[in-house]
């Protein structure tokens, strides 16, 4: 089998979404867009990946760092001039070359590698990805013979009435053949209006030499939308987040309300756990089995629940374990904290985690009882079958032993 290298499409100035911040580093589901297509060029089988940064190419670069290759093009000229930057890269490469953009955060692992097959199975020399949308405004059209092969792509600011009113659209994916690729590219033409090289010319240019090309359709049109505005951002995030919340209830999570739960990417929940409404689960966040979220609650990135525990209404939770069977049934903050098995917190209890300066860190023992309205000033450490008393406050540096109990403000042990 050829090689595979792709290249990712990024240097593009994203004016449409009025932001200080480039296009490809905004977040769908807590995690940037240019993220998903790395992975998509991971899951792809690219050995190589190199990503063209322009607009704000430190931050980009940055982001980017040991993941791809970043290569940088000064001036903005458009599509295929992007990717003649990479050119002295494919110089002595024979294999194929899968290009994405770097806008287009929906598309699925699956849907690609099965461009990439296709494109192998037809031995086609470059291999289009489209798709049929309600609104192609804005969009390069798939303009197709009377045998139904693609002859070229058409831009809309370029395309008369007839061919917009194509619905198939060029979703901006290709794999094509390195070698005739960078011929092809050489054959490019400035177009004047637009004042751009288009990379989609390379269709027609290569049929003109009578060689394969081939469109291929995606089954769910969603998968192609490009980010260009704050509302496509929007949207991306619905149709991302509402993935996200079908595989969970696939594989046995109870969401009571979908539609008022937010669940960001990098989230693992065990099974016959219950999800109430209105409960905001960020990426990076462990939850066992058989446990009880919500309603009204947050738990933030770094929280790691075990089994059958409890989080009720009011309740936020960060960069924090609760052990098996632990419960915080109603208001409380918990930060910075290592809870053990078969705690009960009681309501309104905070962790003050930080002293102006640093986080700092809660212990709290199997089968502590934490009564209502009590403060802990991190650091302390409460610990196994330990009780702190209703509305006490255990100030800094503070331990109660296991067993014993503290109460008051500042909380003293008693017994
Ligand atoms: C492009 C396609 C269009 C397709 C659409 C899909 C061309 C000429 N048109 O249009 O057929 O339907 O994508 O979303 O290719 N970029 C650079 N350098 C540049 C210009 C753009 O790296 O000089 C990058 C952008 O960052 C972006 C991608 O290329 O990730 C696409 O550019 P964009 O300007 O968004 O193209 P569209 O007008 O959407
Ligand atoms: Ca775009």
């Amino acid at each position: 089998m050829p090689e595979l290298r792709s290249i990712i499409l990024a240097a593009g100035k994203g004016t449409r979404m009025k932001s200080a911040i480039p296009k490809v580093l905004h977040a769908v589901c807590g995690q940037p867009i240019l993220r998903y297509v790395l992975d998509v060029s991971r899951a792809a089988g690219a050995r190589k990946t190199y990503v063209v940064v322009g607009h704000q190419a430190d931050a980009v670069r940055d982001f980017v760092g040991a993941a791809a290759e970043v290569i940088e093009q000064t001036q903005l000229l458009g599509t295929a001039d992007a990717v003649r930057r990479v050119v002295p890269f494919l110089k002595n490469f024979s294999g194929d070359v899968l290009i994405l953009c770097g806008d287009a955060p929906l598309l699925e692992k699956p849907t690609i590698r099965a461009l990439v097959n296709r494109h192998r199975r037809a031995d086609a020399v470059c291999t289009v990805l489209s798709a049929e949308v309600a609104d192609p405004a804005g969009y390069g059209r798939i303009v197709r013979d009377n045998a139904g092969e693609i002859m070229a792509i058409r831009e809309h600011q370029d395309a008369d009435s007839r061919e917009r009113k194509i619905p198939e659209i060029n979703v901006g994916v290709y794999c094509v053949r390195s070698r005739d690729l960078l011929r092809a590219l050489s054959g490019v033409t400035f177009n004047g209006r637009k004042k751009e090289f288009y990379l989609t010319d390379i269709v027609a240019i290569l049929r003109q030499a009578k060689l394969k090309v081939q469109a291929v359709k995606i089954r769910d049109s969603r998968e192609g939308l490009g980010i260009n505005t704050r509302r496509d951002l929007a949207l991306a995030q619905k149709v991302m987040g509402g993935k996200i919340l079908q595989a969970f209830m696939d594989n046995g999570v109870t969401l009571v309300d979908p539609v008022n739960t937010y669940i960001g990417h990098d989230v693992k929940i065990g099974r016959d756990t219950v999800i109430q409404p209105f409960v905001y689960i960020d990426h990076d966040v462990r939850i066992g089995k058989d446990c009880q979220i919500g309603p009204f609650c947050r738990l933030r990135p770094g929280t790691r629940l075990g089994d059958r525990v409890q989080i009720g209404n009011f309740g936020e939770v960060s960069r924090s374990g609760f052990g098996d069977q632990s419960v915080m049934k109603h208001f409380g903050f918990v930060g910075d904290t290592r809870i053990g098995k078969n705690v009960n917190i009681g309501a309104g209890f905070v962790t003050a985690n930080y002293d102006g300066k640093s986080k700092n860190k809660t212990v709290i023992g199997d089968k502590a009882f934490i009564g209502s309205n009590s403060t802990v000033v991190a650091p302390v450490n409460i610990a196994a079958q330990a009780v702190l008393g209703a509305g006490s406050v255990l100030t800094q540096g503070r331990k109660i032993p296991a067993g014993k109990v503290a109460v008051g403000v500042p909380a003293r042990v008693v017994r």
